[in-house]
């Protein structure tokens, strides 16, 4: 039998409405925040992330879905949005048409990771970009517009953790600092540490090894290591947080696994998922424009990532999508009337009412037993000698009560129903 890919879901019945409801509440509050929607393929060029993430990534050197098409092109099914909203951003010249950018998305993402809960190859997240301006004030906005998402979901253990990476140059000393501090312990380093060590010394602070967690704990901190600028720039998100009255750690070790940041990064974490528990992560990326063969253009965004907060949701209780049941379902008792049943039940649909009926040629007894398994709230007898007259019965199916109602007036249906 040929199986979906593992770490991909097919998504039906009650496993799809949640994602209504979230997408309905994500798209409510981007639209409230006044974002407009962005949709780009799902492949790029490989040379977009490759030069936008960062060669030495996890997601680069590891994870990405990579191929040659026909015509030798190198295709990469995207691993995550900002490098190909920046791309349409300078493509499109959009810095042109506004001065400030403001989009979001809710699409699916590829990353071959090892599966597990809340870890897929195919995932799916929601996020926004606001390109175009350095303006501490979007950093804060990011961090609100995800926190009012989780909230209106009605999400509660939550925490949100913000550090600043400053500029690639900072970074870069401070990277020297850290290997002068390891380099004594180098020999208790984990192997993907110690490969880390050389490539991506900063990654060092997200492994999961104990011995690992332990040596870092005492590492100097790059916050100690900035200058008055970025300094001056992480003081105005703290100061903005607090006064939006929204709760923060600092976390030094929060360095994203990405390699376009500058400045502001953040994640919120939630306590109700297993070890896969950043249910969004973003920052500030202000010379991704420019390295991507654009002017100069600042920017920051954040994405979240939706079958963890869907689990989120489900360990906490939230039971998102609640579905309507069906209102009306059309029992025919003789096999004849199936063209006038369909007639009926498209005139309901019309009208906005859930109608269903038989398609299987089920017999009038597993036509009653079926409007029951539905949960239908009224069924709709067509048939013997009421159809006669022109008349149709009507029954509610919650306290057995029926009525007839004639057939040349089925708006009278309407209002009974729609009590
Ligand atoms: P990221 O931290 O790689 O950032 O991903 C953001 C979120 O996507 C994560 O916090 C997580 O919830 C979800 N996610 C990532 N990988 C998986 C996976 N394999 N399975 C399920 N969920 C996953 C970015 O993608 C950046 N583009 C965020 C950003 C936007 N920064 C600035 N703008």
């Amino acid at each position: 039998m040929i199986k979906a890919i593992k770490g991909a879901k097919d998504l039906f019945y009650e496993g799809i409405t949640p994602w209504h409801e979230l997408e309905e509440t994500v798209r409510n509050v981007f639209e409230n925040f006044n974002y407009s929607e962005i949709r780009t393929p799902v492949f790029e060029e490989t040379r977009l992330f490759s030069r936008s993430i960062g060669e030495e990534t996890d997601i680069v050197s590891k994870e990405m879905y990579t191929f040659t098409d026909k015509s030798g092109l190198s295709i990469t099914l995207r691993p995550e949005m900002t490098a190909s909203v920046v791309r349409a951003f300078i493509e499109h010249s959009l810095g042109k048409k506004f001065n400030l950018n403001k989009l979001y998305y809710i699409s699916p993402m590829f990353r071959q990771e090892r599966p597990q809960a809340g870890r897929l190859r195919q995932f799916h997240q929601f996020g926004a970009e606001a390109i175009g301006s350095g303006s501490p004030v979007l950093d804060v906005e990011m961090i609100i517009l995800a926190n009012e998402i989780l909230q209106t979901l009605g999400l509660k253990n939550l925490s949100v953790k913000i550090n600043s990476l400053g500029t690639p140059a900072e970074r870069e000393n401070y990277r020297e600092i850290l290997r002068e501090y390891l380099k004594p312990n180098f020999t208790n380093l984990s192997e993907t540490s110690k490969i880390r060590f050389e490539k991506n010394v900063l990654r060092i602070f997200d492994s999961k090894d104990e011995r690992d967690q332990a040596i870092v704990e005492e590492a100097p901190k790059l916050l100690d290591y900035l200058g008055e600028e970025s300094l001056s720039l992480f003081e105005e998100v703290k100061t903005l947080l607090k006064e939006a009255g929204v709760k923060f750690e600092i976390d030094s070790k929060l360095v994203r696994g990405l390699d376009y940041y500058t400045h502001t990064t953040f994640e919120i974490i939630s306590g109700s998922v297993g070890s896969q528990n950043a249910l969004c992560g973003g920052g500030r990326y202000d010379l991704l424009a420019e390295q991507l063969g654009g002017t100069a253009t600042p920017g920051v965004g954040f994405a979240a990532g939706m079958e963890r907060i869907l689990l989120a949701c489900k360990n906490e209780g939230i039971e998102l999508g609640k579905q309507g049941n069906v209102k009306l379902y059309i029992i025919r008792l003789e096999k004849e009337l199936k063209n006038k049943a369909f007639e009926l039940a498209l005139f309901f649909r019309k009208k906005g009412i859930k109608t269903e009926l038989d398609y299987l040629n089920r017999s009038v007894k597993a036509q009653m037993r079926e409007a029951n398994r539905i949960s239908a709230e009224y069924a709709l007898i067509l048939g013997g000698e009421e159809f006669q007259r022109n008349e149709v019965v009507l029954k509610n199916m919650t306290d057995g009560s029926q009525q007839n109602v004639s057939l040349a007036n089925p708006e009278v249906v309407l209002t009974k129903i729609s009590k």
